[in-house]
């Protein structure tokens, strides 16, 4: 890898997106905040800079301002929305505050059709679609610099000096709305001479020869749950050292119908990796006995995970690494720079690294983004049904089953989540939909079967979607396939004879029950 775009971030809600863009187009990029010192971006070897959006204003008395070192370094540099008012306001442009932000779809007029707007194409009106979401201004672009579009409220939509490579765009070149933003990014990056040579297969040449630099001959121990980021970590760490990896998979009996066989069949059978499959059921079911309040549950199951993988991993001798798979948004999660605008994301840790243990970590999908890792795990060769797995929480069917979690309330949800499960499958709405599940209620209704009254379980059916799980909405399923779900699981499930579905969002709601 030659080429690295460095993004840096301004407290923007789309500062990954435009990572992920860049990706998409060949070029390796990586974010870090605005506050990272000048002297380590420009020594870092990077290609060229962007500066992200943000809720700032270049008037506000703590506006995070980019250091004007990086402005007169010779690297390319593209600014977009707060970084173009930034870089107006720092190099003598004429930047005016807003009253209010002008937030929507916004008509570009083209000004010019070369260098960074090359190839995007006028729309039927002449104008071509973009999405604003800004405060400031630029009234006047910095001297030597042209304006190349312009909208009804921004007289100045997109502007650059070629001479220096200076770029910048009013609008989010990195959201969907801005259909031809992609063209802009393209050109931001032709111009900035980066060569694309991220892919994912020389991402997996990379990080193969990484790892193995790293681990040399040392055992590696890796805890497989069966979701994503375990699987592909593992396929991957496989790959580099074979049977260096030990992988350990510890079945706590709260996992959907087929899952745990799935995972044997898989990393067993078909990787032929050295798997430890340790069926505790029965330990977390015994404790469980009795718990019914959610949080008792959630410490009760996480204690008992760290201690059924302390006693496993002891019985393996020394293992000095402990490969995770920590995935790029977490690494960004924990540097960025928080503007006004940042959220506060809540932490589930279940399954986390046993704090009296000591692992060296090798975390080989640092750099990655979710979409990334799953076409990993196509190329390394794992089944979709692993790479498309929905998240799964770590206490799993346990917060499904409200109240006292036994055998059997865990068995006839799992009879009712499987039909939710095929059904949303043979729907085609598996990808569509952040998270579809059975929730088993702990309360009965009475019912009428033939001439029987019946006095039976409820079921109620949760579907969502989502982008990032901290906010959800209620998925519109079809009625169709909401009827044919219902009447599944009343006919199939002995001991249930309702089914209701669960219409509320995130937030007030959360997507799980308990
Ligand atoms: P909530 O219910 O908080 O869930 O809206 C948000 C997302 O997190 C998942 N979830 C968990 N994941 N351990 C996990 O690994 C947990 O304890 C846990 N609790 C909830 C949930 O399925 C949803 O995707």
């Amino acid at each position: 890898m030659t080429t690295k775009i460095i993004i840096l971030d301004f407290g923007g809600q789309y500062t990954q997106l435009i990572a992920r863009r860049i990706r998409e187009l060949g070029v390796y990029s990586e974010i870090l905040p605005c506050t990272e010192p000048v002297d380590r971006v420009l020594g870092g070897g990077y290609t060229g800079i962007v500066l992200s959006g943000g809720p700032s204003s270049v008037y506000e008395d703590e506006a995070p301002l980019p250091d004007k070192r990086l402005l007169e370094s010779g690297i390319p540099l593209l600014g977009i929305c707060y970084g173009m008012q930034a870089m107006g306001y720092l190099l003598g442009g004429h930047v005016v505050p807003a009253e209010r932000r002008e937030y929507g779809k916004a008509h570009l007029r083209l000004l010019s059709r070369e260098g960074l707007l090359h190839g995007v194409q006028p729309e039927a009106d002449g104008l071509v679609t973009v999405w604003m979401s800004h405060g400031d201004t630029v009234l006047q672009p910095p001297p030597g610099f042209t304006s190349l579009a312009a909208t009804d409220n921004c007289p100045v939509a997109a502007m650059a000096d070629p001479v220096r490579r200076l770029f910048a765009v009013q609008f989010h070149p990195e959201v969907a709305h801005t259909p031809q933003g992609k063209t802009v990014l393209k050109n931001f990056l032709s111009a900035a001479g980066a060569t694309a040579d991220w892919s994912m297969p020389s991402f997996v040449d990379s990080a193969v020869e990484s790892i193995r630099r790293q681990v040399g001959k040392d055992p590696v121990l890796c805890a497989l749950s069966g979701g994503v980021d375990s699987s592909v970590v593992a396929a991957l760490i496989h790959r580099a050292v074979g049977d260096q990896l030990t992988c350990l998979f510890v079945d706590n009996g709260l996992l959907r119908r087929g899952e745990a066989e799935a995972v044997v069949r898989t990393f067993r059978d078909t990787f032929k990796m050295h798997l430890i499959h340790v069926d505790a059921s029965k330990r977390f079911v015994d404790r469980l006995e009795g718990v019914t309040d959610p949080e008792v549950k959630r410490k009760t199951i996480g204690a008992e995970f760290i201690a059924v993988f302390e006693e496993e991993a002891r019985k393996l001798g020394h293992i000095p690494w402990l490969a995770q798979g920590t995935l790029y948004p977490d690494v960004i999660e924990s540097v960025s720079f928080k503007g006004p605008s940042a959220t506060i994301k809540t932490h589930h840790n279940v399954g986390g690294l046993p704090p009296n243990m000591r692992f060296k970590l090798i975390e080989p999908l640092r750099e990655l983004f979710k979409d990334e890792v799953r076409e990993l795990g196509a190329l390394l060769g794992l089944p979709g049904e692993i790479i498309w797995r929905q998240p799964f929480p770590g206490p799993g069917l346990a917060i499904r089953v409200l109240g006292e979690v036994t055998e059997e309330r865990l068995a006839l949800l799992r009879e009712a989540d499987a039909i939710v499960q095929d059904e949303v499958r043979q729907a085609g709405l598996e990808r569509e939909i952040w998270q579809a599940f059975a929730v088993l209620l702990p309360i009965r209704t009475v019912g009428v079967m033939g001439d029987f009254r019946t006095y039976a379980q409820v079921i109620a059916l949760r579907a969502v979607t989502s982008q990032d799980a901290m906010t959800a909405d209620w998925a519109r399923l079809p009625y169709d396939l909401l009827g044919k779900i219902s009447s599944r699981v009343i006919n199939e499930v002995k001991g249930v004879n309702r089914v209701v579905y669960d219409i509320s969002s995130k937030p007030p709601s959360t997507i799980e029950w308990e």
